[in-house]
């Protein structure tokens, strides 16, 4: 190990999860060892014996279990009212899509973001926010999308960096202005897809608002072919992208996705083979969303095995969102991941770190204990990783450190 700066913090005497890629343990378990810190990153991962004696800036950490911080690649954070009216009558039989089609569902959301001061959506999403960091979240993924003008769709956006400014946490922003056609587009949705091609996009992008583009393409949400001409704007303006694909029917949403090198592609529950391979050939990440599936009580589960076979990386979010996920919690999404989904408890954890990372296109800086990461970690009164996923709710969580600091 180089030599240390006395500004250098070892945090010592802990059971690692490095959750890296080619470690010879599950969870890169590493007992007796040490995290070296210097400014906001990983210096290095070292086995306690490895350690200078008399070095000023210790903390023991008494055994603890530590893992990387934990990262929500996909939410709808931001957002006015709730659906809870909605969801009451979806119990009674009425479907989400009866519910979207009748203007109720996103755009019901629509209406009271766009009513909501962002003082007001920064209050609310502050409190879920919390909820989130409390569980270990570092890193979260925050869309727009329920502000479909360019006003709104800015002020959510402007929201969510604000929520970065005032929180010891890292937000990737993602511009889903193609989230529904507004119920003022209704009789004509390529005039909005025109306006979010054209203004919204460019206007929001310029400004550095966000950091890839999502649609939502499904029977209830955008055409594939509508949502290649958005693609086809993304890239010529170098905006990586990303989509809801494949939710509730298979419309080649992934294959798609895939094709534009995105990020990933999201919820998948109806993707077919030729959608794995493409995304496996481009590295397109599966983000897994077991808590929309849940709430909306789908039957048809995304092909975990298969993704497995082909090495898809998956990712596993909460889709925090008023209508079908209103669950701020990655520990219960690993939950359902695993009981739901057929998840290893391993492979969820990948899901919230590594993974998650290389779904933000952060893979090279986040989500695992190794030189030259980022150093948020946190460490946990646990014994094992598996317990978080085991039991959510019990949230063992002993101290957050978030760029070297703890916070
Ligand atoms: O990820 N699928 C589209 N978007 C959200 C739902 C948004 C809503 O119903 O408000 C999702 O499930
Ligand atoms: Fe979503």
């Amino acid at each position: 190990m180089q030599q240390l700066h006395p500004d250098d913090v070892l945090w010592r005497n802990a059971r690692l999860a490095t959750m890296v890629t080619d470690a010879p343990e599950p969870y890169g378990l590493t007992e007796r060892s040490a995290i070296v810190v210097r400014g906001q990153a990983i210096l290095a991962v070292v086995p306690e014996s490895a350690l200078p004696s008399g070095h000023r800036n210790s903390v023991d950490l008494g055994g603890r279990l530590v893992t990387p911080g934990l990262i929500d690649c996909h939410t709808h954070l931001v957002f006015g009212g709730n659906r809870a009216a909605e969801w009451e009558q979806r119990l009674k039989g009425v479907s989400y899509q009866a519910i979207s089609a009748q203007g109720g569902g996103i755009n019901a959301t629509v209406t009271a973001t766009r009513n909501s001061s962002a003082e007001a959506l920064l209050q609310l999403a502050q409190q879920r926010l919390q909820r989130l960091m409390n569980e270990g979240v570092t890193t979260i993924e925050i869309k727009s999308g329920y502000g479909l003008n360019a006003e709104t769709e800015e002020k959510m956006l402007h929201v969510a960096r604000q929520l970065g400014l005032n929180n010891p946490i890292d937000i990737s922003p993602t511009l889903l202005a193609a989230h529904a056609v507004p119920v003022e587009y209704r009789q004509d949705p390529d005039a909005y897809l025109s306006l979010v091609c054209e203004e919204i996009m460019p206007s929001l992008w310029q400004k550095e608002f966000f950091e890839a583009v999502d649609v939502f393409c499904e029977n209830v949400g955008f055409t594939p072919a509508q949502a290649e001409r958005l693609f086809l704007a993304a890239t010529a303006l170098g905006i990586p992208v990303k989509g809801h694909v494949e939710q509730l029917s298979n419309l080649g949403g992934a294959a798609l996705v895939s094709r534009f090198n995105g990020l990933s592609a999201d919820h998948i529950e109806y993707l077919d083979e030729a959608g794995i391979q493409a995304m496996a050939q481009n590295g397109t990440v599966a983000v897994l969303l077991p808590g929309a599936f849940y709430f909306l009580q789908e039957r048809q589960r995304p092909p975990v095995e298969h993704l497995r076979k082909q090495g898809v990386p998956m990712a596993v979010a909460t889709d925090y969102n008023p209508g079908t996920s209103p669950f701020a919690s990655l520990h219960l999404a690993m939950n359902m991941a695993c009981v739901q989904f057929g998840l290893t408890p391993e492979e969820a954890w990948a899901g919230v770190t590594r993974h998650a990372a290389q779904a933000l296109g952060r893979g090279a800086t986040h989500g695992q204990l190794r030189a030259g990461y980022v150093a948020d970690f946190i460490v946990w009164d646990a014994d094992h990783p598996v317990e978080m996923v085991y039991e959510p709710g019990r949230n063992p969580l002993y101290q957050r450190i978030f760029r070297g600091e703890a916070a």
